[in-house]
């Protein structure tokens, strides 16, 4: 059966290193939405691997394709690709000929949009020109990984876009577009990718009968349409998109992965947020330091209600837990059961306002005593009994099994149950 990784909170839960493990009984895997705004760190042995477009498959050699839902920085993808050739010998990377592609306007608006925001509105984008880019696929405008065949293609839909954004950039002084230097770049591009792309009505074909794990970017609760809008990401991260996304009309099975507490990079809501030492610890301890943009994520307890919800729309079957290593210490650990003792016991992403307002109490928490350090994680059985009952709660409370369970970087700190 295939299998789709999917973040359940606001990204940075681990998918990077649970993609590697499992990639393993897999063929082929697919990234389907999002760019270079998404960031892994990989660790196999004495290794570490920065990856950001390519999914994490690449470090066991297997097949990875990008996706027409993926936004693609040609920079960005050429020095990653580069990068990895050097540690992987020949990596297998595709890309849909269907691809939008970010070029330095887009990232120029990013910038603009924030700027006309007043502080409390600003969304703290990683400044990547996601948004802008996924704008101009809606809005029709893209240049397409297929168009680079044909410099007068570029061209063409440049001087439109030129004329479109122009008056923007300049009101804002940014630089304006600059045809003959980006036609330039990009073909360059595309004579040094070309072998890479694949014909978006081939990709079934070429594809065929191979065993697919889809990798999600992102979390859930960043989903344009069922995260916490506007403090969302500009694609639909949710599972129900990888069809879409991937070009891939077939079944699979979620898996969703959640870190054993809560962290979000950016603006907007965060119900449980910690803003204590205890959160400090955790962000230390836990490392929580954006991958992309090297801003320090701010951290909180483990939230159910909002955990139930994104395993609801994501129709999960099994669970992932990742990094319960780093609560070992503390001497107690909660999670969050419901907002406002029970006033809330679902998320309402629509009315972000309600969120904001919150004020958790201790009724909304269940406690756990520490676990102490995890001295052998052969098994389940053979983890501290105070843990086992944490995950226990959880999978009560949720109704699903949590099946892989992530105690540290390395492949070997993986139980699987
Ligand atoms: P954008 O995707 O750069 O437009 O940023 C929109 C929001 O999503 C911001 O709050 C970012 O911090 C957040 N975001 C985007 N990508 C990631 C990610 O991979 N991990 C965590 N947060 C992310």
């Amino acid at each position: 059966m295939n299998k789709a990784v999917i973040g359940l909170q606001w990204g940075d839960e681990g998918k990077g290193k649970i993609v590697d493990y499992l990639s393993e009984d897999y063929d082929l895997v697919v990234r389907y939405q999002g760019g270079n705004n998404a960031g892994h760190t990989v660790i196999v042995d004495d290794n570490t691997y920065k990856l950001n477009l390519i999914p994490s498959g690449v470090i066991r050699g297997k097949i990875c394709f990008l996706g027409q839902g993926v936004v693609l920085d040609p920079n960005h993808f050429y020095n990653e690709y580069n990068q990895i050739s050097k540690k992987i010998k020949n990596p297998k990377v595709f890309l849909s000929s269907n691809i939008s592609l970010i070029l330095d306007y887009h990232k120029h608006l990013d910038r603009i949009n924030e700027r006309i925001l007043n502080t409390k509105n600003k969304i703290g984008t990683t400044s990547k020109g996601i948004g802008p880019a996924y704008q101009d696929k809606v809005g029709r405008k893209s240049i397409k990984l297929h168009d680079l065949k044909s410099k007068e293609v570029i061209q063409e839909k440049l001087k439109s876009i030129k004329k479109f954004y122009d008056p923007i950039l300049e009101s804002f002084d940014e630089s304006k577009i600059n045809i003959d230097q980006t036609v330039h770049d990009l073909f360059i591009f595309y004579e040094l990718v070309k072998e890479l792309i694949i014909d978006n009505s081939l990709v079934k074909k070429e594809f065929k009968d191979k065993k697919i794990l889809f990798e999600g970017a992102q979390g859930a609760l960043l989903d344009l349409d069922h995260g916490s809008y506007p403090f969302v990401t500009s694609s639909n991260t949710v599972s129900s998109n990888i069809v879409i996304g991937s070009a891939f009309q077939v079944d699979y099975q979620t898996v969703g992965i959640f870190k054993a507490y809560a962290t979000r990079v950016g603006n907007g809501p965060f119900p449980s947020e910690l803003f204590d030492n205890v959160g400090e610890y955790i962000a230390e301890k836990g490392l929580e330091i954006g991958t992309v943009t090297k801003r320090k994520r701010r951290c909180g307890w483990l939230d159910l209600v909002s955990l139930k919800y994104s395993c609801e729309i994501n129709q999960v079957k099994e669970l992932c837990m990742t990094k319960a290593d780093v609560l070992n210490n503390l001497s107690e650990i909660k999670v969050c059961k419901s907002y406002n003792k029970m006033k809330y016991d679902e998320v309402n992403f629509n009315e972000s306002n309600i969120l904001e307002s919150l004020s958790l109490d201790d009724k909304d928490f269940e406690v756990f005593p520490s676990w102490g350090e995890i001295k052998n994680l052969s098994n389940f059985e053979t983890l501290p009994e105070n843990l086992k009952k944490f995950i226990l709660y959880i999978e009560n409370y949720l109704n699903i099994p949590i099946k892989i369970i992530s105690l540290g970087p390395e492949r070997s700190q993986t139980i699987i149950r």
